[in-house]
């Protein structure tokens, strides 16, 4: 049996709501998902939530809550959220589970009994209002520090840390080595002048329980638990390991912003090598957006509630809009003027307009009842669906985007071109109208299978619309001649019911 498709996104920090970001990740690594198990392979897919840490603590102790019942509280909300984007994720992790625990524990304890850790006194400047260390950098030129530190006090600390020196040129060679573990390409080469410029320092690994409790007991020293991401990063595996049958270790896919690009390509695989487990065979790096050209913010208010906007337009238009404006990489920006027009020019009139007015006219001319294959269509439909799988393989999911709607347009002037409506008036060319019915309903068909990852929900309507009961999740049924001569269609019904913009 092959392995499974191991696919992750990062965990959330749960001390918010979902936002924008937190969508897209989830929705390219379900995307992704889904097409592999369209391509026939067994996958697993892990999303969850990172609950550790001083925000956590803080905010709960500001609602009068203990940390884990804030936690289980934000959880019900998160996963509610995983169920709106239709995520076919099979596991949620949340850092608090035991089963993480242990396994963080057990982890920490090799890699001590191993050599990997030790402990040492920091002498800094810290600031106890925003919780974090300053160094001789964050002085202003007068010699203070920002008034937004508050009291800044040098403060002597005891903390466990992780050797990571001695790994440095073994991870240069391997990130040399194996050109595709960091995609896109200069997310790698940004890394690589990291490693090459830099010494690496090593990860302090620990906080001391008086300063934060809210973590996992480090199991060889009581007075610290283990600080961020000996926790967080560790999900991964712990999570491959309490389903140690299914063999998922290592993931195939890590799916994570720009910004956590260090710790998932720097410090995650020499962890890993610490603990003697192989490497992710990717990490797959998607950028940031932001919406009318400004930083997504709270605090300003200018952010998208994508579930304000999946109530208003759909689940399937965000998952489209999301994938087919932004390829994964670079940063993005999002306007209700861009999205509105993409749903209108592409999902209504593109796609929904094809799948509508073909079926319509199968309806209208045919009684519904499909004619007998013609291949006229059938070259452009061969060449979305090989395009597409091929890209599938890459998880480059807006060029497939582009592609399928190649078939769209395709088909759509084909109506055009052939002018159904206009045969139908003359009983000379009923044969040539059988030809085209059959070639745009096929199409349609056939753009079910191609779509199904990006837009389950359509392509499950467009299937039931042509009377299919099967359903359009193996890419194997995009060849053409699937629908049989003989057969009859269901009901027609608008896809993407045009809005007024
Ligand atoms: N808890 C850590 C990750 C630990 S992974 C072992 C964390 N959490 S987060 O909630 O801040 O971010 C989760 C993911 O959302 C990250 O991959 C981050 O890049 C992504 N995004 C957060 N804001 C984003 C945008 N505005 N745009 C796109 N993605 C963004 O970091």
């Amino acid at each position: 049996m092959s392995k499974r498709f191991y696919i992750t996104t990062a965990i959330d920090y749960v001390n918010g709501q979902p936002h924008l970001g937190h969508a897209y990740e989830k929705i390219i690594a379900d995307v992704i998902a889904r097409a592999r198990r369209s391509l026939g392979q067994e996958v697993f897919f892990l999303t969850g939530l990172d609950e550790h840490g001083q925000k956590v603590q803080q905010a709960a102790q500001a609602e009068k809550k203990n940390p884990q019942e804030y936690c289980d509280g934000l959880a019900a909300d998160w996963q509610a959220f995983a169920k709106k984007l239709e995520l076919t994720n099979d596991d949620f992790v949340r850092t608090t589970d035991p089963r993480h625990k242990e396994f963080v524990q057990a982890t920490l304890s090799k890699l001590n009994a191993a050599g990997h850790f030790y402990k040492a006194t920091y002498t800094g400047f810290y600031s106890a209002k925003e919780e974090t260390f300053l160094t001789e950098k964050d002085r202003l030129p007068d010699g203070k520090f920002d008034a937004s530190y508050g009291e800044v006090a040098e403060l002597k600390e005891d903390n466990y840390y992780f050797k990571l020196g001695a790994h440095q040129q073994w991870l240069i060679d391997y990130i040399e080595t194996n050109p595709d573990f960091i995609t896109p390409s200069y997310r790698r080469n940004e890394v690589l002048g990291f490693l090459k410029n830099n010494t690496l320092e090593d990860l302090c690994i620990s906080r001391p329980v008086a300063r934060l409790n809210w973590g996992i007991p480090i199991p060889f020293d009581p007075e610290f638990v283990t600080y961020v991401w000996f926790d967080a990063l560790v999900n991964y595996a712990s999570i491959a390991h309490a389903h140690a049958a299914l063999g998922l270790w290592p993931a195939d896919i890590h799916v994570i912003g720009k910004d956590i690009l260090k710790f998932h390509a720097v410090y995650w695989p020499i962890m890993l090598k610490a603990m003697g487990l192989p490497l992710p065979k990717q990490i797959l790096v998607h950028g940031w957006w932001q919406k009318d050209g400004a930083k997504i913010s709270k605090s300003t208010g200018n952010i998208i509630d994508p579930i304000a906007v999946i109530n208003e337009w759909g689940l399937d238009a965000f998952r489209f809009y999301v994938l087919r404006e932004l390829d994964i990489g670079p940063d993005g920006n999002w306007t209700d003027a861009g999205f509105g027009s993409r749903y209108q020019a592409e999902l209504a009139n593109g796609l929904g307009n094809l799948v509508n007015r073909s079926l319509s006219m199968l309806k209208r001319y045919r009684n519904g009842i499909v004619p007998a294959k013609s291949d006229e269509l059938a070259a452009d439909a061969a060449k979305a669906a090989d395009e597409t799988r091929a890209l599938f393989k890459q998880s480059q999911l807006q060029a497939a985007l582009q592609s399928i709607w190649g078939l769209v347009n395709r088909a759509n002037k084909f109506v055009d071109e052939t002018a159904p409506f206009k045969l139908a008036k003359d009983p000379a060319q009923a044969q040539r109208l059988d030809e085209v019915l059959y070639n745009l309903a096929e199409s349609c068909r056939v753009l079910a299978v191609l779509l199904n990852p990006f837009l389950p929900e359509t392509s499950t309507k467009i299937y039931a619309q042509l009377g299919l009961t099967g359903s359009p999740d193996k890419l194997a049924d995009a060849t053409w001649g699937g629908l049989q001569a003989g057969q009859t269609i269901g009901e027609p019904a608008p896809l993407f019911p045009r809005k007024d913009v």
